[in-house]
C-alpha cells in the first residue's frame, strides 16, 4: 500500500464517525509528536482502524483506546468507556501526574528498539566527546598541542536505571571495551554488567564512575536523587550525563559540584523546567553541554507495530504488553 496523503484533522473526524459505530483510537498528542505520522503508520498495517487525532468532542463516549503525551491535567475526562491508555514514549512521569487519569483503566507504555538505539547513540556520543575532550578543541585550539592524542583515562560507565534504555546502552559500552557498572531499583543479573541496587549499590556507583548516566524515571524515590550530598560521593573528575527526567537532579548542587571542579562537566538532555528557559545558567556554563531532550524520541514507524499488537490484545481479552505498574510509577 502507498503512503496515505495527509487528510485535514477536521474531515477525518467526521468521515470516522459517519462510517462507524464506534471509534476506537484517539490520538492526544501535541504537534510536535506528530500525530498524523502516527496514524498514518497505524492505517498502513490496518486500513481499517478508525483513528481521530485531537480531542473527541461530539462522540466521546466512542473512545476506547488513547495514546497520550503530557497530556493537560482532564484531558481523559470526557472519555468515559475508555478500555487502555497508551502513553507514547518510555517515561510515564508525566501522564500519571494527571489527577483525574482514570484509575481503573490499564496504561502501558513503549519499549522500542529504535528508541534505545537512538539513547545508546546518544550516550556513547557524550561519553567519547567528553573522553576526547570534543568540546575543547571546538572552543580553544590553540590550547591543544599537535599530534599528541587527548584522551581522559576513565573506563568506568556507570548506569542509573537498569531497564530497557539502561540495558541497551550497557550492551553497547560493553562492546566499546567500557567497564559497566549499573543501579537499579531491585536486584538485577545482567552479563558483563556489575548490578548493584539499594542505597549502598547506589554509592558503590556513585563513587566507582568515571561516566555517571542517568536514566532514572521520576518516581517519588528518585526526585532529587542526585542531590549535593550524593553528588559529593561521585569520583573526583566525574563527568555526568542526565538523559532520564530533569527532577532527579537538584540544579544548583550541580552547578557547585562543577565550581569546585569536584564534576569535570556535564550533558544534559532532561531539566527541571522544559523548555530550558533561554536565561538558565547551565545553557552558559562552560562546562555544560545541553541538548534539548532530543536524545532520543518516539519513531512512528518504528512503535506502530506494538500500538496496534495492544490494541489487538485489548480487542481480543489478551494481556496488554509493556503495562504501567502504578505503585513502582514506571
Ligand atoms: C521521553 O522523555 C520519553 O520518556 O519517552
Amino acid at each position: 500500500m502507498g503512503p496515505i496523503p495527509p487528510i485535514k484533522e477536521e474531515l477525518c473526524f467526521s468521515i470516522d464517525l459517519k462510517k462507524s459505530e464506534k471509534r476506537m483510537i484517539q490520538l492526544l498528542l501535541p504537534e510536535h509528536m506528530q500525530p498524523q505520522e502516527l496514524r498514518k503508520e497505524l492505517l498502513e498495517l490496518d486500513p481499517g482502524l478508525k483513528i481521530g487525532i485531537g480531542p473527541e468532542k461530539e462522540s466521546p463516549e466512542k473512545v476506547e483506546f488513547v495514546v497520550i503525551w503530557n497530556q493537560p491535567h482532564g484531558t481523559l475526562r470526557p472519555y468515559r468507556n475508555l478500555k487502555a491508555i497508551c502513553v507514547y514514549g518510555h517515561g510515564v512521569d508525566s501522564a500519571l501526574q494527571d489527577p483525574e487519569l482514570p484509575q481503573e483503566v490499564p496504561i502501558f507504555r513503549l519499549a522500542d528498539q529504535t528508541m534505545a538505539l537512538w539513547m545508546s547513540e546518544y550516550l556513547l556520543t557524550a561519553v567519547l566527546m567528553h573522553r576526547r575532550q570534543m568540546v575543547m578543541h571546538i572552543r580553544e585550539p590553540e590550547n591543544i598541542p599537535w599530534g599528541r592524542t587527548v584522551r581522559l583515562e576513565g573506563n568506568r560507565v556507570g548506569i542509573l536505571g537498569l531497564g530497557f534504555l539502561g540495558q541497551d546502552a550497557a550492551k553497547l559500552f560493553l562492546k566499546l571495551g567500557f567497564e559497566v557498572w549499573g543501579w537499579s531499583r531491585s536486584p538485577k543479573t545482567l552479563a558483563d554488567v556489575s548490578c548493584f541496587h539499594g542505597n549502598e549499590g547506589l554509592d558503590e556507583v556513585l563513587s566507582n564512575s568515571d561516566f555517571l548516566i542517568s536514566l532514572l524515571p521520576l518516581t517519588s524515590e528518585t526526585e532529587n536523587l542526585l542531590d549535593l550530598k550524593s553528588m559529593k560521593k561521585m569520583k573526583k573528575g566525574a563527568y555526568l550525563i542526565n538523559v532520564g527526567r530533569g527532577k532527579v537532579l537538584v540544579e544548583e548542587a550541580l552547578i557547585q559540584m562543577l565550581d569546585e571542579s569536584h564534576l569535570s562537566g556535564a550533558c544534559l538532555d532532561v531539566f527541571r523546567q522544559e523548555p530550558l528557559p533561554q536565561n538558565h545558567i547551565f545553557r552558559k556554563h562552560p562546562k555544560i553541554l545541553v541538548t534539548p531532550h532530543n536524545s532520543s524520541s518516539t519513531p512512528a514507524k518504528s512503535v506502530a507495530p506494538q500500538i496496534l499488537e495492544n490494541y489487538k490484545n485489548l480487542k481480543q481479552d489478551r494481556p496488554l504488553k509493556n503495562l504501567v505498574d502504578l505503585r513502582r510509577g514506571y
